[in-house]
């Protein structure tokens, strides 16, 4: 399966099966858990066979069910975490799809101190959210999206950028807000905004995650 692929079949899933992830599978994951700390500075732990964290008040209020895997996405409270735990975790998600799983990231509806427990952090190390992560009982649906003019402003623009803000669209966002926005500021040159919103950094860092998968990263660099 291709980074497209994963895009497109990728949907949230919130109810997941009573199924072990095989151990091939398992190795797989740890490898990019441990690729994308080295790449993004973050301390994320894949936590397994732990029911509690989605056991909570919240978490069934948020319609989740049999939740035992998921990644937590931490790190050390430095500029940028949020942004980087967007785009690295988005990494994971498409990863994750790509190897048969489904996902679905929380940062509201989960016991954050059953997952801080579980997941051992270092002292220092916060615990910015989780991805949910398992065999779904069903592929998700996809989310009501807003148009390309609602979310990017470019005179004429290339089949690169078109892409990209396609790709953007079909990311996930904390409650489907899709308050991001790109620009063509330049031949090749792309601004990356996010216009408030709940945890509008991690949607901007996931976005932008999207977006290179879309243009390909080799056609545009992002305006500083
Ligand atoms: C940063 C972030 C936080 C989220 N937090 C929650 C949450 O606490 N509970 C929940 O049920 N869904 C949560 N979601 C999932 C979104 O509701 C979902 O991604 C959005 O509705 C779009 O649907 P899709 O992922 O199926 O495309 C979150 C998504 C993101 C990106």
């Amino acid at each position: 399966m291709t980074a497209e692929e994963a895009v497109l079949k990728r949907h949230s899933v919130r109810a997941y099966e009573d199924r072990e992830i095989p151990d091939e599978i398992v190795r797989a994951l740890e490898e990019e858990v441990a690729a994308v700390n080295a790449e993004g500075k973050l301390a994320v732990r894949l936590v397994r066979e732990e029911p509690r964290a989605f056991r909570s008040f919240l978490a069934r209020y948020g319609k989740f069910s049999g939740v035992k895997n998921y990644f937590a996405m931490a790190g050390l409270p430095e500029k940028g975490l949020s942004g980087r735990v967007g785009y690295f975790g988005e990494r994971l998600v498409l990863r994750a799809q790509e190897l048969g799983l489904n996902t679905c990231w929380a940062a509201l509806s989960f016991g954050k101190g059953s997952a801080k427990k579980a997941a051992r952090l270092a002292k220092g190390e916060k615990l910015v959210c989780v991805i949910a992560l398992g065999y779904g009982k069903t592929q998700g649906v996809p989310h009501k999206s807003k148009s390309f003019a609602a979310v990017a402003k470019a005179d004429d623009p290339p089949v690169w950028f078109r892409k990209g803000v396609d790709c953007a669209l079909l990311a996930p966002t904390a409650v489907n807000q899709q308050k991001f926005f790109f620009t063509l500021t330049g031949e090749n040159k792309v601004r990356a905004e996010q216009k408030g919103g709940f945890y509008g950094q991690i949607d901007l860092g996931i976005v932008k995650y999207h977006f290179e998968i879309g243009a390909g990263k080799e056609n545009f660099v992002w305006e500083e």
